[in-house]
């Protein structure tokens, strides 16, 4: 399994670098730090599925729990021996990092909206968390997730799985 993802993320970058001047793309991840995003990626996605139905019923503590959980599952802070750390903190773009911050701040925000029962806010922060996976995967994630590619762009016929 850890091989698989490896060895995707290297020919993922391959790819990148040659499309490097139409769109920023990650920098090669060390197969480690690889491993942890997509763990955190796979976290969230479920998260945002659990977070439907709780927000379709009103169940305020669940909605304000996965929040949280979300605000957390950051993988700056957590999981990241200090070298990790160092070594994503010198090679993620600071865009990226601007991107996966504010995605996290807006998890915080939808708990907080939650614990005040504010229907409306919390529909807009999950609203806003859901243009953050997008917006980051558009820019970051292009060769994993070509439905990006808008139809005028170079990317048009980059061959992908
Ligand atoms: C700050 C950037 C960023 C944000 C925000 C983000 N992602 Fe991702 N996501 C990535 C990157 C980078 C990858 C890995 C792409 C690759 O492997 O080439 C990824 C991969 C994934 C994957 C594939 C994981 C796998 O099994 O390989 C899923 C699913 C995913 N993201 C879901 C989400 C969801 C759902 C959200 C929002 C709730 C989200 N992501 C927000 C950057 C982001």
């Amino acid at each position: 399994m850890t091989l698989l993802l490896v060895a995707c993320t290297a020919r993922n970058n391959g790819l990148t670098q040659k499309n490097q001047h139409a769109h920023q793309q990650l920098p090669p991840l060390p197969g480690d730090i690889s491993l942890l995003l997509t763990l955190e990626m796979q976290a969230i996605s479920k998260s945002m599925m659990e977070l439907v139905p709780a927000i379709a019923t009103a169940d305020w503590q669940k909605i304000s729990d996965i929040g949280s959980q979300i605000k957390q599952s950051y993988i700056m802070q957590h999981q990241l021996t200090a070298q990790q750390r160092q070594t994503l903190q010198r090679i993620l773009p600071t865009d990226f990092k601007k991107i996966d911050f504010q995605f996290h701040q807006t998890a915080g925000k939808l708990a907080l909206a939650a614990k005040q029962r504010n229907r409306e806010l919390v529909n807009f922060y999950f609203y806003k968390l859901n243009e953050a996976c997008s917006q980051c995967h558009s820019q970051y994630a292009l060769i994993k997730f070509p439905g990006f590619i808008e139809p005028e762009s170079p990317f048009e016929h980059t061959p992908h799985h």
